[in-house]
């Protein structure tokens, strides 16, 4: 083989699919591969919360990401998204304001809602 060509042979093989991959989003903007049993979770989640809270919980300019410290179980407990989403939260780690209770939402969807959340927050080993 002469040098032309072993040039030209690792420009295609190595150097081109390297400048491809590395062009990919990154692995953060992958859909989370969210189990079935979140499911519904999920499809509320996205219905009441994503407009502020963002699709995957990343925040928004409405409203904190959810993936985030303070909202691991230690800091705040199912109870307290319950609360959140039941009868709303006063703005206090941020500067959003205040979080309206969100008028839609059963007990069910609550709990239902905060299971998916607490799987991301695994996914995205936050805890
Ligand atoms: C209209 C915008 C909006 C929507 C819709 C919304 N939130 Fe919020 N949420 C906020 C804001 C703003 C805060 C931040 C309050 C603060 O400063 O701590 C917040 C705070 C929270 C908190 C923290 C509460 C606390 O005690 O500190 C949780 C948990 C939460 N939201 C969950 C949810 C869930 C789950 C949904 C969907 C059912 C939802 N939010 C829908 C705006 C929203």
């Amino acid at each position: 083989m002469n040098v032309r060509k072993v040039i030209l042979w690792s420009l295609g093989t190595q150097v081109l699919p390297l400048l491809w991959l590395l062009q990919q989003p990154a692995i953060a903007d992958e859909e989370p591969p969210v189990p079935f049993t979140y499911g519904a979770g999920l499809d509320k989640y996205q219905k009441m919360c994503a407009e502020c809270h963002g699709r995957w919980a990343d925040g928004t300019d409405q409203g904190p990401p959810l993936i985030h410290a303070y909202y691991v179980p230690s800091h705040h407990s199912d109870e307290a998204f319950y609360r959140a989403i039941l009868q709303g939260a006063k703005r206090h780690h941020w500067t959003f304001g205040d979080m309206e209770p969100v008028p839609s939402a059963t007990m069910n969807d609550a709990v239902n809602i905060t299971k998916f959340v607490r799987w991301l927050q695994q996914y995205r080993k936050l805890y």
